[in-house]
Order: structure tokens, then C-alpha cells, then sequence
């Protein structure tokens, strides 16, 4: 789907659907009251019918308007017009991409996309525009025989500003966001794609191909090279399972050589049964999106490298499978980690954290600026935010004031947790220098201070998204989450406004 931001008179623009804005009470948006007059007042005159009230989430599609170049007008209800602020207008984006999905039109005019949001300029709208819809048209059938009616194929896209011609920066804002795009939709698909598919192999291809595709370095660490390094904690996840383990290295270097990397560590559990801490059985399919971390942050890497971000990025990624059998790590084993620390593996289905702590000391063989982790690592981290916000942990306040301002800019939320010294304590064990679980109490925060042993010499922050990353139900499948908030963050940390 291409995206373009053009200065125009929407109603001359010769296109599938022209998309206009309508206010609660049924007044028209500037884009609209111009629309109208080109049509002698029949849009006017249809909204008086009280067809359309302009309340959010409603439309009212028109064909062959008198006077108006489009095939078709499509009107969207954008709700109370002193209102309007960021949710309204994401909302509106959906509504209108949901109704452009349900329409013949191969291509498509919106003539709201340069509204004022508050708070906002229009870059913001325009890279929220362009996700959004782009959100809405992901599809993953490739697994389906019958696949459904083909959905029309919208392949462009036009973003109307009116009165004042389209900015430099607006135009940058347009191929940010499609590459980000592009690495949502990767990420979604490493997430959705079954765990019988989606190996540990598998991911290290896939990161091939990227790095083919976009000229990156690549490296895979096997299994002889961690035991070489020492990596007790991740091997004894990867015990139980038939799959080779794979570390993936990816690095992309955009910005000047002497700039030190951003590492994205992301967490890639291809298949999270608990291991001999077995799981209960109900929805246990649902661990296939343990590599949520994984994929968000490979989609990252796409994203940054498919724009040609001026910095330098490394994606780490320790990734396998933790499942059940006779040579599996057993719950009271005692494995020596990466950093020389020993670690009393209490229970099994702590696993996230035992991958990602010989990562993290792996990652200071990079001399990072910062090092972010990204992982569906705690159940208690749903109960703490639910779905809406993904937890952050950090040993930097600087760090994790950047990480806030940049998820509130990308509408992709996070929310800061403690990570208190106090807490520490839940983590000892009689044995061992600590266990690898806290008890009930404060889940998300125990493991992320496990984690955080770990990060000593690092800037290091902990993205806990757990209850984020993918959704269950009928609407099951992953979000894409937190790609949003990692590109966003790297270019702003980069000085990209
Ligand atoms: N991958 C899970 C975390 C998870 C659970 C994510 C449910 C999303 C939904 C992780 O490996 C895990 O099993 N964590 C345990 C930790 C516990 C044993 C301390 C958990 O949250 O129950
Ligand atoms: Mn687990
Ligand atoms: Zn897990």
C-alpha cells in the first residue's frame, strides 16, 4: 500500500473514495464544507436527513456526488469537535479504514488526516494515519486453504492537506511510518505464525533474509559457541527441547561508526510449554507468541533500517524452545550463568529470564549506549496493566523518562514500575547466589530486579509486554507491539524530532 501527502482541493481528486470528516451535530470539517460547496450542498443536504451525526465510529458512504471527481465520498464521524485529541483521531483512522475495507475502491483520498489534534503537529497525525490504516489491512491467511473473499486491494493511499502545501517534515513523517509499517506487519507475523514453523531456526532465517534484504550484520551463535561463553542459564532452558538454540545477531549501522549502538535484546521463546514446571493445558497454545519480544524487536530492525535511520542498532536475540523431557532442567537445579553468578532454578516456567540474563552480559561485549529488553515475561505484568500498558523497568531515570516520552508519542503506552532494592530480597536462595523466581508478590517486578543483576555495567531498560504484545479471544493474535514504541524511540534518542 503506498502512502502520499499531497495539497489539494478534495473535491477534484479523481479516486476510489474520497474519505471526509463530519463533527458531532453534523458540521462539517473544512476538507467537508469545501466538498459540499463543489457538490451545490448535497452533502449538506443528506446530513440535515440526519443520516449521519457525526458521533465517533459512524459512516455514511454516498455514490456518484454531483460535482465531486471521487467514485465515491465516504463520511466519517469524528465525534465533539473540542474534543478531538489523540484518541479521537486514532479512532476516526480506524473507522475509516474499516470502512475502506468493506468497499470496491483500489484507491483512496482522506481529506482529515491534517485536522488540528491537540497537542500535536502534523507529522503526528501523519504517522498515525499511516499505521492505523495500515494496521487494519494486515491479514494473515497464508495458512488457510480457502482464503476469505479477496479483501479489495486499497493500493494507495492519499493524505490531503488543504490550504497550506504538505511539509518537509510531514513528508518524512509518511516513509517513517511506512517502514515502521512494514516492521508492525513483520513482527505480527513472526508472532502468528505457528510455533511448529516458527523455530529457533526459523528466526535466525528470517533475520538472514533481513540482513540480505538491507545490508546488515548478521551472526548466529549455536549452541557449541554459549557453552564456549558460558551460558549455563540459557542452555538449561534449551535442555528439554529436540530444536537447536540460536543467539541471532543483527546489527545495523546507519548513524557515524563512533556512535555507540542501541542493543535490542529481545526475548525468543518459540514455544513456552513451563517445561517440567509443566503449564495447565487451557490456552496453552497461546506460548507460541512467547517470541513476541524476539519479533518486535527483528520488526524494529526492519523498520529503522527500511527508513534509513541516521543511528546504530544491534538486535540480540536468544531464542528456544522450553518444553518437558527427560533431559530437561529439573526445578532445584543450579546452573552457572554467563556472568559467573549461580542461579537456583526454582521453578521452570521462569524461563524468560534465565535466556535473556546471558544476553544481557553478552550485550556488553558491544559497548552499548543503551541496551532495552523486550520480553513476554510475566503473567503478574497482565494483572498489574492488563492490555493497555507494557511494563517498564529501568536503572536509569534519564532512560526511562526517554522510553515514557517516546511510547506517549507513539501511542504505544508504557508504564514505569519500581525497581527497588527492597524488592531483591524475594529473589535469595539457601543455595545459590539467587533463585530465578519471587514468589507470588510483586511478579513483575521480581523478575525484572533478576534481570537486573545482570545490567550492572549497563543504561539498561526492561519492556515487560506480557499483556501487550498479542491478544486472545476472537480477535486472537499478535499486536506488533512494542515495534511502535523501539523505532520511535530510536530515532528520537537519535535527535529525529
Ligand atoms: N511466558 C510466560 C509469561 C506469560 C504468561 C506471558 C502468561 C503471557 C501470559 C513466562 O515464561 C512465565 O511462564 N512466567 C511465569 C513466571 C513464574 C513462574 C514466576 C508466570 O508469569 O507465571
Ligand atoms: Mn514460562
Ligand atoms: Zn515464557
Amino acid at each position: 500500500m503506498e502512502f502520499s501527502i499531497k495539497a489539494l482541493s478534495p473535491e477534484k481528486k479523481k479516486t476510489g473514495c474520497l474519505v471526509l470528516g463530519v463533527w458531532q451535530g453534523a458540521a462539517l470539517t473544512r476538507g467537508a464544507q469545501i466538498a459540499d460547496k463543489a457538490s451545490g450542498g448535497h452533502i449538506g443536504g443528506v446530513l440535515r436527513h440526519g443520516d449521519l451525526s457525526g458521533r465517533s465510529g459512524s459512516t455514511l458512504l454516498l455514490h456518484s456526488v454531483p460535482g465531486i471527481a471521487a467514485e465515491r465520498v465516504l463520511l466519517v464521524g469524528l465525534g465533539e469537535q473540542k474534543e478531538f485529541g489523540e484518541a479521537a483521531f486514532r479512532e476516526a483512522i480506524r473507522t475509516a479504514a474499516s470502512g475502506l475495507r468493506n468497499l470496491g475502491a483500489r484507491d483512496a483520498t482522506l481529506a482529515f488526516a491534517d485536522l488540528k489534534v491537540a497537542r500535536r503537529a502534523l507529522p503526528w497525525n501523519v504517522r498515525h494515519a499511516v499505521t492505523g490504516i495500515r494496521d487494519a489491512f494486515y491479514r494473515f491467511d497464508s495458512l488457510k486453504t480457502q482464503k476469505k473473499p479477496p479483501v479489495p486491494p486499497l493500493a494507495a493511499v492519499t493524505l490531503a492537506v488543504i490550504g497550506a502545501p504538505a511539509t518537509m517534515q510531514a513528508e518524512r513523517a509518511l516513509r517513517e511510518a511506512s517502514a515502521t509499517a512494514d516492521g508492525i506487519d513483520f513482527a505480527k507475523t513472526l508472532g502468528n505464525l505457528p510455533p511448529n514453523i516458527c523455530t529457533p531456526a526459523y528466526l535466525a532465517e528470517e533475520a538472514k533474509k533481513l540482513a540480505r534484504e538491507f545490508k546488515l550484520g548478521y551472526e548466529v551463535l549455536e549452541q557449541r559457541d554459549m557453552e564456549k561463553l558460558g551460558m549455563g542459564a540459557l542452555l538449561a532452558v534449551t535442555r528439554g527441547s529436540r530444536q537447536p538454540p540460536k543467539l541471532i545477531v543483527l546489527k545495523y549501522m546507519g548513524g557515524p561508526k563512533k556512535d555507540k549502538p542501541i542493543v535490542y535484546v529481545g526475548k525468543g521463546i518459540t514455544f513456552d510449554t513451563g517445561g517440567i514446571s509443566l503449564k495447565p493445558g487451557a490456552e496453552m497454545d497461546e506460548m507460541k507468541f512467547d517470541m513476541s519480544g524476539a519479533g518486535s524487536v527483528l520488526g524494529t530492525m526492519r523498520a529503522l533500517a527500511g527508513m534509513r535511520a541516521p543511528l546504530n542498532a544491534i538486535a540480540l536475540i536468544p531464542t528456544c524452545e522450553n518444553m518437558p523431557d527427560g533431559n530437561a532442567t529439573r526445578p532445584g537445579d543450579i546452573v552457572t550463568t554467563m556472568s559467573g553468578q549461580t542461579v537456583e532454578i526454582l521453578n521452570t516456567d521462569a524461563e524468560g529470564r534465565l535466556i535473556l540474563c546471558d544476553a544481557l552480559t553478552y550485550a556488553e561485549r558491544f559497548e552499548p549506549d543503551v541496551v532495552i529488553d523486550v520480553a513476554t515475561l510475566t503473567g503478574a505484568c497482565v494483572i498489574a496493566l492488563g492490555h493497555v500498558a507494557s511494563g517498564l523497568f529501568s536503572n536509569d531515570v534519564k532512560l526511562c523518562n526517554e522510553i515514557s516520552a517516546a511510547s506517549d508519542d507513539a501511542w504505544d503506552r508504557v508504564w514505569a514500575m519500581p525497581l527497588w532494592e527492597d524488592y531483591q530480597e524475594q529473589l535469595r536462595s539457601n543455595f545459590a547466589d539467587m533463585a530465578n523466581i519471587g514468589g507470588r508478590p510483586a511478579g513483575s517486578i521480581t523478575a525484572a530486579c533478576y534481570l537486573a543483576r545482570f545490567a550492572k555495567k549497563l543504561r539498561w531498560a526492561h519492556l515487560d509486554v506480557a499483556g501487550t504484545a498479542w491478544k486472545s479471544g476472537r480477535e486472537k493474535g499478535s499486536t506488533g507491539r512494542p515495534v511502535p514504541l523501539l523505532t520511535r524511540f530510536a530515532l528520537r534518542h537519535a535527535g529525529v524530532k
